[in-house]
């Protein structure tokens, strides 16, 4: 854990040691808020910060650690004491998928997967409430378009992690409504950033051809819509096409057509 001043409300952003984290990183600290950068990457984390620190003359605070550890949430509260800071705004960014059936996959690695984009998301939300409360603050959940499917054949965990990331994320929404809290989810299409390694995605000629969005599009059109409380944020017009087409298309069709791409992908 690095830095330390006083008295810092700050923006806390999970996943920011790259890919689309690091860019909501860097969009953030341009509009001039004061951050706290989590993942386990402590070298990206420092070289991120850095950069930040030339950029606006302010220091982030950081800490690497492994948010599927129960025991994250308590190293992070700890970490923010120890430098008198608090959270304002929280960014659930951090998460992952695995290419795969579930039949095929580990049971560790796949639970993994339920354990930092299902669990850690809503014990950081639950755990740093009370201070967003507080500060009038606000909650961006990065899930997906993967969660407007009614399932993901393939990548199945993935895909129902995400769903539950947007409904959390609603329902959250609305019983913050009365407290001045907004709370936003993020549901960005394809993004070439460190996600397809992790997910093991093979070389795919068809994926290639569908409109991809820059991780830095991605980070900016998440700020506005977090900034304006928008409930629903869906980066680039592909996407927001499909959300929009998706409830009126017979589920049966989707998830064939899921379970070929997702086949493709490998
Ligand atoms: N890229 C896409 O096409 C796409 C599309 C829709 C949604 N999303 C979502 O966007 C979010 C960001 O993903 P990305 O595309 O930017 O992927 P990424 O480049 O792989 O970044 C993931 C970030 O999460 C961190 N992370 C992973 N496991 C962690 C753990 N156990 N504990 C702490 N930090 C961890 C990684 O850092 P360390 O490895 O240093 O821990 C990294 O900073 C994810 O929630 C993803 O599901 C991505």
């Amino acid at each position: 854990m690095q830095g330390t001043d006083d008295g810092r409300r700050v923006a806390l952003i999970t996943g920011a040691s790259g890919g689309i984290g690091a860019d909501l990183a860097r969009v953030f600290a341009r509009n001039g808020h004061d951050l706290m950068l989590v993942a386990r990457s402590d070298d990206k984390l420092a070289a991120l910060a850095d950069e930040i620190e030339r950029a606006t003359s302010r220091r982030p605070l950081r800490l690497a650690l492994d948010l599927s550890d129960p025991k994250a949430a308590d190293a992070i509260e700890a970490a923010l004491q120890q430098n008198g800071a608090r959270v304002k705004i929280l960014v659930n960014n951090a998460g992952y998928g695995l290419s795969g059936d579930v039949g095929e996959l580990g049971e560790a690695e796949q639970l993994g997967v339920i354990d930092l984009n299902v669990r850690a998301l809503t014990q950081l939300t639950i755990r740093f409430l009370p201070d967003i409360r507080a500060a009038g603050g606000k909650i961006l959940n990065v899930a997906s378009v993967a969660s407007y499917f009614p399932g993901g054949p393939g990548m199945a965990i993935y895909y129902a992690s995400k769903a539950y990331v947007l409904s959390f994320s609603l329902g959250l929404a609305q019983e913050l409504l009365q407290d001045g809290v907004t709370v936003s989810a993020l549901c960005p299409g394809m993004t070439p950033t460190g996600f397809q390694a992790r997910a093991k995605f093979g070389p795919d000629i068809k994926l290639d051809k569908i409109p991809a969005t820059s991780s830095m599009e991605v980070a900016e059109a998440g700020y506005k819509g977090l900034m304006a409380g928008r409930r629903e944020i869906i980066p680039g017009g592909f996407n927001k096409l499909g959300a929009w087409v998706l409830p009126f298309a017979p589920k049966h069709m989707i998830l064939s057509l899921i379970s070929q791409m997702q086949h493709q992908r490998r």
